[in-house]
């Protein structure tokens, strides 16, 4: 039995493997239609969501299997006391396998500890967020046809953005991959994914609060929402939420096939004006994470088209 709380949990051979059932998946859904019957999906989610969690229920629904769901923190017993840890060893005889959001991070860790059944880690906290990793990975192998030579600009509130925190561990095991880190000052990456990371596997990044600086080197420009839930102050958050607003003007520096992604909500970061653009990814992006979803569910309980 086996969780993903991390995406260092997944080889980069298991990740491939992914991307490859799930191309199948897009080419040939009907294969697929029951390779999950009779199996059920639970989804708890104690924090917002809904491209995952909604994308995850779909996946087991296109496997031919069933959902249960807590959608709502506030209504199960965790309003009642109820440990994150009860509540896995619980759900654990209802379910073969669980997806779960969680405001702390640590807290699917903890889920995975007590359940008898695989647990996903669909985001806890500002820590990571594996699934939308393999969203990320299969639109940027799909777009760009692999991840080795890449320059990935990684554009927002890269401190609480758990989604960033996955991907550059996710991309430093490629070959000849380059970050260019654009924030301000106040939202940097963690030290802790820098020094474990990027550090540690000699990856060359630079970190710049430019992002017109940086656009025209850039092959993928990841950019992210300034997480509002994670600030301390309000006024903080009032003065940083709109410190970049990608627009049709800022590409004209841009290289022609730069793929430009974002894992979406997007408040004001991506005007809407560049969604024609051939380059914004960002919905495709959306429609990948079923599918990885699926490809992770079948592999977890082992199961095969
Ligand atoms: C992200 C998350 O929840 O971290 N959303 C998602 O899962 N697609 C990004 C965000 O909320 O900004």
């Amino acid at each position: 039995m086996r969780s993903v709380i991390d995406i260092l949990d997944l080889s980069t051979d298991e990740i491939g493997g992914l991307i490859a059932v799930a191309e199948d998946i897009i080419a040939n859904p009907a294969k697929y239609e029951n390779v999950c019957r009779c199996k059920k999906l639970a989804t708890l989610f104690f924090e917002p969501s809904t491209r995952t969690r909604m994308s995850f229920e779909a996946a087991m629904y296109e496997l031919g299997g069933h959902v249960i769901s807590m959608t709502d923190g506030a209504s199960s017993s965790a309003s009642k006391g109820e440990s994150v840890s009860d509540t896995a060893k619980i759900v654990s005889f209802y379910a073969d396998i669980i997806a779960m959001r969680h405001p702390k991070e640590g807290a699917a860790l903890v889920a995975a500890k007590s359940a008898s059944v695989p647990v996903v880690n669909a985001g806890d906290g500002g820590h990571c967020h594996p699934t939308q990793t393999l969203a990320d990975l299969l639109t940027i192998h799909r777009e760009k046809g692999g991840f080795s030579g890449l320059t990935v600009g990684l554009c927002g509130d890269l401190k609480f953005g758990r989604t960033v925190h996955s991907l550059v561990g996710a991309l430093s095991r490629y070959e000849d991959i380059k970050f260019v880190l654009i924030s301000p000052d106040e939202l940097r990456l963690p030290d802790y994914v820098k020094d474990d990371v990027l550090d540690r596997k000699s990856i060359p990044y630079k970190e710049t609060s430019s992002l017109d600086d940086a656009m025209g080197e850039l092959d993928v420009l990841y950019m992210t929402r300034v997480q509002r839930e994670r600030f301390f102050n309000e006024e903080d958050y009032l003065r940083l939420k709109d410190c970049y607003i990608l627009t049709p003007e800022k590409l004209r520096g841009a290289k022609s096939d730069m793929a430009i992604l974002h894992p979406l909500p997007r408040v004001n970061e991506i005007s809407v004006a560049v969604d024609d653009d051939p380059r914004a990814c960002y919905f495709r992006q959306a429609a990948n994470g079923k599918y990885m979803r699926m490809a992770l569910i079948m592999m977890l309980l082992g199961l095969h088209a």
